[in-house]
Formats: structure tokens, sequence, C-alpha cells
């Protein structure tokens, strides 16, 4: 069953189109890494899966049952789709505990919310610095405190916007291993990276924009070797 399945999106800004039919699928379990030179349309993607963008046409179906094109962004976040944004929001003057309850939202019992806070932090390798503020965080802690934030809502569809930009070596690794930690048989994740070295790592397969279209699709290993990839993205 697929968790998500894009069906020929096309995005317009005025007379540009950002997104040209493109289609993907998205399985239950999987991460998927969308990749592809700047101005892509990754991003866009992304923006029209949470609500913040409206296509011109075409479908995206949770589950094969939503169609979250006609959803509002709150109704999006409902059905267990969550964002981690590239530049990290956490608040710095809340403990990392707090942080993490916060992202649990209103309706989680008490009892609920603490174990679900401890399983978080335990997610996140943080659970030494629960107390800590966070805005005393390093960047990279910072960066995974931001993604346990989302998955304190225990999301059915995780979106990452390059989660290790601007992390060192050592906490992309880190990260790296985080997000191979959190693949679940009811978790699907799609994040954008340039870093290829992190998506090889992470992803089960990739998916390559240029243009506002599908280039290719399949094992990051295939995408080194495709002629048509290298040209326009890898092989500069
Ligand atoms: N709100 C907007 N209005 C007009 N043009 C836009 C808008 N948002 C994006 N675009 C254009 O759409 C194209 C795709 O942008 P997008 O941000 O999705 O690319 P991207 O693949 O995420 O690139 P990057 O790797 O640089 O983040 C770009 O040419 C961009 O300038
Ligand atoms: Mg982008």
């Amino acid at each position: 069953m697929s968790a998500l399945v894009v069906d020929a999106l096309t995005v317009a800004f005025g007379r540009f189109t950002a997104l040209d039919a493109v289609s993907l699928a998205v399985d239950q379990g999987e991460v998927r890494a969308v990749i592809g030179p700047n101005g892509a349309g990754k991003t866009t993607l992304l923006d029209v899966i949470s609500g913040i963008t409206k296509p011109v046409s075409g479908r995206v179906m949770l589950d094969d049952s939503i169609d979250l094109t006609k959803c509002s962004e709150a109704e999006i976040a409902r059905a267990g789709v969550r964002r981690k944004f590239q530049k990290p929001s956490v608040f710095p003057a809340l403990t990392v505990r707090e942080n993490i309850e916060m992202g649990c939202g209103p309706a989680l019992k008490a009892r609920a919310r603490v174990a679900r806070v401890a399983a978080v932090l335990d997610e996140i390798s943080l659970a030494p610095r629960a107390a800590v503020q966070a805005g005393a965080l390093a960047h990279g802690e910072k960066q995974w405190l931001e993604i346990g934030m989302v998955l304190a809502a225990e999301p059915a569809l995780l979106l990452l916007d390059e989660p290790v930009a601007g992390l060192s070596d050592a906490e992309t690794a880190q990260t790296a291993a985080l997000i191979r930690d959190l693949r679940r048989p009811d978790r699907a994740i799609l994040v954008i990276e340039h870093d290829m070295a992190f998506v090889e790592a992470i992803a089960d397969r990739v998916t390559v924009l240029h243009e506002g279209r599908t280039l290719y699709e399949g094992s990051m290993q295939g995408a080194r070797g495709d002629a048509r990839v290298i040209e326009v993205f890898l092989g500069r």
C-alpha cells in the first residue's frame, strides 16, 4: 500500500510552471529522498503536500483515501502529515522536554503525554539534555529537537526539508543514524536534501526532479549511473 501518491501534479506561479505533471508514489515504511538542482521544484512539492500551495491540477493521495489538495493545512496536519522546515524553530526559552510536549498537541492525556515525551527523547538521543533550555543547544541538537517536536505528533507522513543543512560531518552522520532508526512500517518519510552521501545513507529510493519534472526514480546507486541525472545534476 502507498502512503503517498502524487499523481500528475502541476503547479504554476503566474505563467511559470514550477511542477509539470509530477507523479511519484511512496510506500508505507519507506524513506524517500527528493533531490535535484536548485529551482527543480522540491520545496514546492512539499508545499503542496502540506497544503501551503494549491496545484493547478493533479492529486496528492494520502493512504489511498484523502486527496490532500482538497484539504486545508490544519486538516492535513490532523491527517498525520508533519513537516520539519529547514530553519529550526524550537522555542529557545523552553527546555528540550517542554518543546517536545508542545509537539504532542493538546488532545493527549497527561500520562500518555509523559510516556510519549520519554519515547521521543529516546528516539532523538536527547534524553540526557531534557532539562536544558533549547536556546542553549548546538545547531545539530536543535535540528534533532525539531525532528522530535514533529515526531511527538506521531506522524504517518514525515516531511523533512534539508535536515542536515549547516551541520558538521559528525552531526550529519548522527542525523543519518537517527533517520534510519525512525523507519517504521506505519510511517513514511520524505526528505529533501542536497548532501548526496547523506541521501545514500538514508534513502530506500530517490526521486530526481529537474525543472519541475521527474527525471529519475529508483536507487541512489542507479541515479549515480543514470546519464541524464549525471548531466543535469550529479556531474556538476
Ligand atoms: N511563490 C513563488 N512565486 C513564484 N515563483 C516561485 C515561488 N515559489 C517557488 N518559485 C519558483 O519555482 C521554482 C521551484 O522552486 P523550489 O523552491 O520548489 O525549488 P527547489 O527545488 O526547492 O530549489 P532549492 O534546491 O534551491 O531549494 C523556482 O524557479 C522558484 O523560483
Ligand atoms: Mg528548496
